[in-house]
C-alpha cells in the first residue's frame, strides 16, 4: 500500500514537472523527441503542450490551415517537420527564423499557392517537399543565397515555367522532382547551376523538345525521368555528357525517330534502363540507327520487342528489333 501511494507520488510529480507534456490528441515520444498528431480534429497548430526539446512533429490529415513563425518558435531544436495533408492555405514570412536547426520540411497535399519570400530561408533545410499543393510559380526568393537543399520535390502542382532563377540558388541540389506539372519548355542554360544533380524527374509535363545544351553541365545525372510529355524531337547531342545515366524514360512521347548518336554517349545504362515504348516511330531508313543500337544494347532496354513502328502503314505495329535489313532497306 505504502509503495504504491510512493509510485502514484513520483507520477504525479512527472506529470506537474511538465516532462510528459504533450499537446491533447497528439502522441509523444519522449525518449525520441517526437511528437505526431495523425487524423485528429485540429484546427489549428497545437501550440499548447507541445514539449520544448521536439526534434520530430508529424501533423498530418488534420483540418490547421495555417503555420507560422510563432508556433515554430516553440520548439527550437526542431529538425524535421511533416505536414503532409493538412488544409494549410498559407505559411507566413520568415517562417523558419525560429527553428535554426531544422533540415527537412514536408509539405506534401496541402492547399498552398502563393508562397511569401523568405518563406524557407533561415533553416538549413537539406530536403524541401511541396508535392501536390496548388503552386503556380517558384520564386528565388523563398529561399536565402546560400541555400543547402540536395532535394526539392514541386511535383503535382500547377507550374508553367520552369524557375530559372530558383535554380541559381541550389548548387547543392542533388535531387528535382518537377513531374506532373505544366511545363512547355526549358529554357536554354537554366538547369546549368545544378552541376551536382544525380536525379531528375520532368515526366507528365508539357515538353515538346529539349534544347542541345540543356543537360550538358550534369555529369553526374544518373536518373532522367521524360515519361509522359509531348517529346516530338530530341538533338542528337542532347545526352553527351550523361555517362552516368542509369536510367532513361522516354516512353509515351510523340518521337518518330531516334537521331543518329542520341544513345551512343549512354555507357551507364542499367539493364532494362531505357523505356522508349509508346512512341509513335516511322520505320524508314532513318530507324536504322535505332535498329543497330537495340540489336547491340537490348539487355539494356525495357521490353525491347514492344518498341514498334507506327508508320509506313506496312509496318505498323512491327516490332523494330523484328525488322530485317529487307525491310529497313525497302523503306528507306
Ligand atoms: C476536417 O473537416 C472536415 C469538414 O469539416 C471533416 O469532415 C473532417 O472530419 C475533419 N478532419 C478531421 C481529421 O477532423
Ligand atoms: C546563410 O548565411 C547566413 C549569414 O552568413 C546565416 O546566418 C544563415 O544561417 C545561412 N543560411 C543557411 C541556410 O545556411
Ligand atoms: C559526382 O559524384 C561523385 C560520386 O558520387 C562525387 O564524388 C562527385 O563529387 C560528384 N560531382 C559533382 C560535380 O557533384
Ligand atoms: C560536355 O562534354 C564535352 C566533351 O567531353 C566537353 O567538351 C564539354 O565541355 C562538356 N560540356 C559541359 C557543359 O560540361
Amino acid at each position: 500500500m505504502k509503495s504504491c501511494s510512493i509510485v502514484v507520488f513520483v507520477l504525479l510529480a512527472y506529470f506537474c514537472h511538465g516532462t510528459f507534456s504533450c499537446p491533447a490528441s497528439c502522441q509523444c515520444y519522449p525518449r525520441r523527441t517526437e511528437v505526431v498528431c495523425n487524423a485528429v480534429p485540429l484546427t489549428e497548430y497545437p501550440l499548447e503542450g507541445l514539449p520544448e526539446s521536439t526534434t520530430m512533429l508529424t501533423i498530418q490529415f488534420t483540418n490547421i490551415t495555417s503555420i507560422s513563425e510563432r508556433h515554430l518558435s516553440a520548439t527550437p531544436l526542431l529538425q524535421e517537420l511533416h505536414l503532409f495533408e493538412n488544409q494549410l492555405q498559407s505559411l507566413s514570412s520568415h517562417l523558419l527564423r525560429g527553428v535554426p536547426h531544422l533540415h527537412t520540411l514536408d509539405l506534401t497535399r496541402n492547399k498552398l499557392s502563393d508562397l511569401p519570400a523568405d518563406v524557407f530561408s533561415h533553416a538549413p533545410l537539406r530536403s524541401l517537399v511541396l508535392k501536390n499543393n496548388l503552386i503556380k510559380q517558384a520564386d528565388a526568393e523563398w529561399l536565402s543565397d546560400n541555400s543547402s537543399l540536395t532535394w526539392l520535390d514541386l511535383s503535382e502542382n500547377h507550374l508553367t515555367k520552369i524557375p530559372t532563377a530558383l535554380f541559381q540558388k541550389l548548387p547543392n541540389l542533388e535531387n528535382l522532382d518537377l513531374s506532373n506539372n505544366r511545363v512547355e519548355k526549358i529554357p536554354a542554360n537554366c538547369l546549368d547551376p545544378l552541376t551536382k544533380l544525380e536525379r531528375l524527374n520532368l515526366q507528365g509535363n508539357k515538353l515538346e523538345t529539349l534544347d542541345a545544351n540543356v543537360l550538358q553541365g550534369m555529369h553526374n545525372l544518373s536518373y532522367l525521368f521524360l515519361t509522359r510529355n509531348k517529346l516530338n524531337k530530341l538533338p542528337p547531342n542532347l545526352f553527351q555528357n550523361l555517362s552516368q545515366l542509369k536510367i532513361l524514360s522516354l516512353d509515351d512521347n510523340q518521337l518518330s525517330n531516334i537521331p543518329t548518336g542520341l544513345l551512343d554517349p549512354l555507357n551507364s545504362l542499367e539493364e532494362d534502363g531505357l523505356d522508349l515504348t509508346v512512341n509513335p516511330l516511322q520505320c524508314d531508313g532513318k530507324v536504322g540507327y535505332l535498329w543497330r543500337w537495340l540489336q547491340k544494347n537490348k539487355k539494356k532496354v525495357l521490353l525491347a520487342e514492344s518498341i514498334t513502328c507506327a508508320l509506313p502503314e506496312s509496318l505498323s505495329g512491327r516490332s523494330v528489333m523484328t525488322l530485317t535489313e529487307n525491310d529497313l532497306n525497302l523503306q528507306s
